[in-house]
């Protein structure tokens, strides 16, 4: 057995000793936008601090907590907070709650966050479907040994964002009357929000969408093989396309846009 195995097994048995049961999906709930798992039911809530090898959370916005129940009908496994890159976790730490979820019977992972937007045609409060991501973290969670039970040495990165999802989760919009905005997400290590000559590369580079995270989880979803659903919520836009950036206005826009942000994540869930 290897070391991320065992150490998943003491894990997994302490959350199922809450009281956790089947997991269909796997949900990693963003800056400001954690309020969903509130609407989880029967919830079952696990704070990070007791769980073995999960680190405490410790950004504004994030509650730090497991949320375990039903919505929409499906048995979720919520993460109201999540570790990030810049807080000095390693890419393992990181991506450790995603390799729990699959642990624990998880097919699917639904992955938010709140981001800088670069593509023109957006503004503040817009929600984008991610379509494809760019690591320019300079990192990889899967560098190391490959433990085979897990997944592939070298993963097939064509879909990371499962194709029938994607279609769902535009259906849901139409659906609701939302307007669900569509793009690449590229993945910065941060914390520094990036320069304006950064955000015109990575414009030319084929980004809409700037942020800190949602990269590495997404890599190590692939690796497990979960089908992934990708949801940005567009805080702001990127250095150099407004004023200034601060993290006060990436929670006020989640607090404007969240009751579309749940609807659209309630919907979907419906039909996955
Ligand atoms: N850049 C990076 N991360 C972010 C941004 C941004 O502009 N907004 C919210 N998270």
């Amino acid at each position: 057995m290897t070391k991320l195995s065992e150490m998943l097994q003491e894990t997994t048995q302490f959350i199922q000793s809450q009281g956790v049961e089947t997991v269909e999906f796997g949900m990693i709930l963003g800056s400001g936008l954690g309020e969903l798992a509130d609407e989880i039911e029967d919830a079952i809530v696990i704070p990070y601090d007791q769980i073995p090898f999960f680190p405490t959370s410790t950004v504004v916005g994030h509650a730090g907590q497991l949320v375990y129940g039903t919505l929409s009908g499906k048995k979720v496994l919520a993460m109201q907070g999540r570790f990030h890159f810049y807080e000095g976790h390693s890419m393992q730490t990181v991506t450790y709650p995603v390799r729990v979820m699959a642990a624990l019977g998880a097919h699917s992972v639904i992955v938010t966050n709140a981001c800088g937007g670069v593509n023109e045609s957006f503004v503040p409060g817009d929600l984008m479907l991610i379509t494809d991501h760019i690591n320019f973290t300079g990192q990889n969670p899967l560098i190391g040994p490959n433990d085979e039970t897990m997944g592939p040495r070298f993963p097939d990165m064509s879909e990371a964002y499962t194709t029938t999802y994607r279609r769902v989760a535009k259906e849901a919009a139409t659906k609701l009357g939302l307007t669900l905005k569509e793009g690449v997400y590229m993945g910065y290590s941060g914390p520094t929000y990036e320069t304006p000559a950064e955000i015109r590369m990575s414009r030319v580079m084929g980004a809409d969408a700037v942020g800190m995270s949602t990269v590495p989880e997404v890599i190590v979803a692939a690796h497990n093989g979960l089908k992934v659903l990708g949801i940005s919520c567009i805080t702001n836009l990127a250095a150099g396309m407004q004023a200034n950036l601060n993290h006060e206005e990436v929670v006020e826009t989640t607090e404007r846009v969240k009751q579309s942000f749940k609807s659209l994540i309630k919907e979907t869930l419906t039909s996955l």
